[in-house]
């Protein structure tokens, strides 16, 4: 094929991934709209966007003390951290575990006694099993419907987790069980929290004007502190004290945002071909096309439609067409050496080949790179959107906001081009600023546990 004539295909293929900002307004719209249904008390039900309450209303004071055992699950790896907090100081101590796939996808039962057995070695190991009852905060992250801090219903599994009977159980209730189960470990399931709210208060924890939280990794999410008045589903009395606090942290769960057609008009063939291939067609679409465990397989699936219409490889499909092949790491891998440019692509070359793919020219290697940028700049772009629905709708004259992620923190470029595109999609009077913030899914669920505690404290007395 002539050279110009692969251009042309290139051109034609690509460019649906480009959004310029008006479609990004038009997102913005269509997600404050979403928004509004999910918190309304006649429209939640058959909302896109759950808008889920999570039952912290402030953000740390800084006057939490003690010791305190964190889990963190909801990506591929679970963490147990144990936590000490004096006069405003955290130390941490952690470790991280692998869970298998089998265990992903075994009963819940299995999951969590295998939760249990990582936490009795953790705790054995730090001599923590002689100490009376540890309070424990409990960061899993997946959408779950809650009706008070220590109890949490999960709604859907995401992310490749498919543990059967868990699904509508209170998987603070099937934690307890477990560790009761062996019988060798003392923990007190106090609070039950989402990655984005635990980085909230993480975040907040150093800084008090963080009201926002983004996740940017395997999922895609984010919370802020909502006021009571928008939120008509919130029951006073019931989900609320009167006269006490006037706003709620919300998990948006924004990853389901699209679920009900709103993204039909921007969404390719590809990102409709990669969400048939998962185990929840049809569910989170926005997600689908925004985090680590979708765009590597969405930037396969164009190589490889480029390599049959000849542009690409030769046009040698082997390799290039083994679904989930392409892992989101080298898109960061990829782009990394093409923005160092000096004109050779070892590393690019070195990744197609473990994948299979031998015909490469180097116009293939900047091609690739082009297409890992599309795909990882739509996605920056589509964040900043629904980043800049919240700045706008909180209406603050200044607001901090924690991120955390390995699409954020890993991408070369991703946290730039978020950055960049918030400050053009808001108005000029609402300053902001990101926090990259590390590992808050434990720190954060240890201060939450904290807040529990002072509370009941409170109540007790
Ligand atoms: C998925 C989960 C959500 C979580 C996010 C980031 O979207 O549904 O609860 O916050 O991933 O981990």
């Amino acid at each position: 094929m002539l050279l110009e004539k692969k251009k042309q295909k290139f051109d034609e293929i690509t460019k649906d991934f480009l959004i310029d900002t008006d479609g990004l307004r038009k997102i913005m719209v269509l997600l404050e709209q979403a928004f509004d249904k999910g918190l309304a008390m006649e429209t939640a039900s058959s909302a896109s966007v759950l808008m889920l309450p999570t039952y912290v209303q402030s953000i740390p004071d800084g006057t939490e003390q003690g010791e305190f055992l964190a889990l963190d699950l909801g990506g591929t790896n679970f963490r147990i951290f144990f936590v000490k907090i004096i006069n405003r100081e955290m130390k941490v101590k952690s470790t991280t575990c692998c869970v298998p796939n089998d265990v992903m996808k075994a009963t819940g039962e299995e999951l969590f006694d295998y939760i249990a057995k990582c936490i009795a070695e953790f705790m054995k190991e730090h001599g923590l099993t002689k100490s009376k009852s540890l309070p424990l905060g409990f960061t899993f992250s997946f959408a779950c419907k809650q009706d008070g801090l220590a109890s949490a219903r999960l709604i859907a599994w995401t992310k490749g987790f498919k543990a059967s009977g868990v699904e509508n159980e209170d998987v603070a209730e099937l934690l307890r069980s477990a560790c009761q189960r062996r019988g060798d470990i003392n923990v007190d399931v106090v609070a039950v929290l989402n990655d984005t709210t635990a980085t909230l208060m993480a975040s907040a924890f150093e800084r008090n004007s963080c009201q926002i939280a983004v996740i940017v990794g395997t999922g895609t999410n984010a919370c802020y502190m909502e006021k009571l008045e928008k939120c008509g589903k919130l029951r006073k009395g019931i989900d609320f004290e009167e006269g006490t606090f006037d706003e709620m942290c919300i998990n948006t769960e924004w990853g389901s945002f699209g679920d009900h057609g709103e993204l039909d008009w921007l969404r390719t063939d590809f990102d409709q071909q990669v969400d048939e291939a998962t185990i929840n067609p049809g569910h989170q679409l926005f997600l689908k096309m925004t985090s680590g465990m979708y765009l590597g397989e969405t930037v396969r699936a164009v190589l490889e439609r480029l390599t049959r219409e000849g542009v690409l490889f030769g046009g040698q499909t082997e390799g290039i067409s083994k679904h989930g092949l392409f892992l989101t790491k080298y898109i960061s891998e990829i782009e990394s050496e093409f923005i160092e440019n000096d004109g050779t692509f070892p590393k690019t070359l070195q990744i197609l080949k473990v994948m299979g793919v031998e015909e490469v020219s180097q116009l293939d290697c900047i091609r690739v790179a082009t297409i890992c940028t599309l795909i990882s700049t739509r996605a920056a772009h589509l964040i900043a959107a629904a980043t800049a629905t919240i700045i706008k709708r909180m209406g603050k004259p200044f607001v901090s906001i924690g991120v955390d992620g390995s699409v954020y923190r890993f991408h070369p470029t991703f946290s730039r081009l978020l950055d960049e595109k918030i400050s053009e999609l808001i108005d000029k009077n609402l300053k902001y600023e990101l926090l990259l913030s590390i590992d808050g899914s434990g720190r954060g669920a240890a201060l939450v546990a904290a807040v529990a505690m002072r509370m009941n404290k409170k109540f007790h007395c």
